[in-house]
């Protein structure tokens, strides 16, 4: 679905950018599969986020390449391309208007899509999605953005996904502001929506233990590298990479949540 080739980001901070480079990404390169769950991990500051804002065309890159189906993403108009891939990020507030209410911001999704679609037929896929992800439509609706909690905000931005239905959904720490019973729900919609409906999904979080409960590959970053990339079971039980050996080794009962997990 996607191919990522020799992606650099620089960032030039200070007046005119005469300051410090940052290279927030460095010479990144994978591959997106369809219906996989592909995690990106890495502590903060390692460059997770820049790479998911490269891919959603919202940041140029200094060099390298991002293809969708074999095509330069940035060939592609960006209206089409954001049908196909979409986000939920890890600030939700960022993401939405607050001027406008959750009922037309939902509403205005739709406005994405070429054909003309029917008030009732909105309002259908609405109810369904919000019922779907536990929210209940008659309290979030008529509320503006910042009437609702940051774990609300994430399932929004999981609804207005859901809407979209697109084909590759960037989760970018998705669970940060949801508590563990919700997170755990959220987790397996994405399970679900890989194994069911053959999204491919790039899953980024620093929480290993996340990354394995969902993901087929795992890719880790370290300072803006791609520092081993490999199946959860290879990167769990034969790390390479001394950084992958310590983000392991910080989580001392995962072994055992995994085969929990596996079970
Ligand atoms: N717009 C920006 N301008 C300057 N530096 C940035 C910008 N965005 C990110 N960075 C820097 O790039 C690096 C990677 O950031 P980020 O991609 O947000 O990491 P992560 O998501 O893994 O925490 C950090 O050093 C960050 O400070
Ligand atoms: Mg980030």
């Amino acid at each position: 679905m996607l191919r990522v080739e020799n992606l650099t980001k620089i960032f030039r901070t200070g007046f005119l950018g005469k300051g410090e480079e940052i290279i927030a990404v460095n010479e990144v390169s994978f591959l997106l599969r369809k219906g996989e769950i592909l995690s990106l991990i890495g502590e903060s500051g390692s460059g997770k986020t820049t790479v998911a804002r490269l891919i959603l065309k919202l940041l140029r890159p200094t060099s390298g390449h991002i293809y969708y189906k074999d095509t330069d993403i940035w060939d592609i108009p960006s209206k089409t391309y954001w049908r196909k891939i979409q986000a939920i990020f890890q600030d939700p507030y960022a993401s939405f208007n607050s001027f406008y209410k959750v009922d037309r911001i939902l509403k205005n999704v739709f406005k994405l899509f070429p054909d003309k679609i029917s008030e009732e037929e909105k309002d259908r896929k609405i109810y369904e999605v919000l019922e779907r992800i536990g929210l209940d439509p008659k309290e979030v609706l008529g509320k503006h953005p910042f009437e609702l909690s940051g774990g609300q905000m994430q399932r929004l931005l999981l609804a207005r996904c859901l809407i979209i239905d697109p084909e590759v959904i960037i989760a970018d720490e998705p669970t940060s502001m949801i508590d563990a019973s919700m997170r755990v729900i959220l987790l397996n919609i994405l399970k679900e929506l890989s194994n069911k409906a053959g999204k491919s999904i790039i899953f980024i979080t620093h929480d290993i233990s996340q990354a394995f409960y969902v993901s087929d590959r795992v890719l880790v970053m370290y300072r803006g590298r791609i520092v081993e990339s490999d199946s959860v079971e290879h990167i769990l039980f034969s790390p390479q990479h001394p950084y992958t050996k310590r983000l392991i080794s910080d989580v001392p009962k995962l072994h055992e949540k995994f085969k929990f997990t596996l079970t």
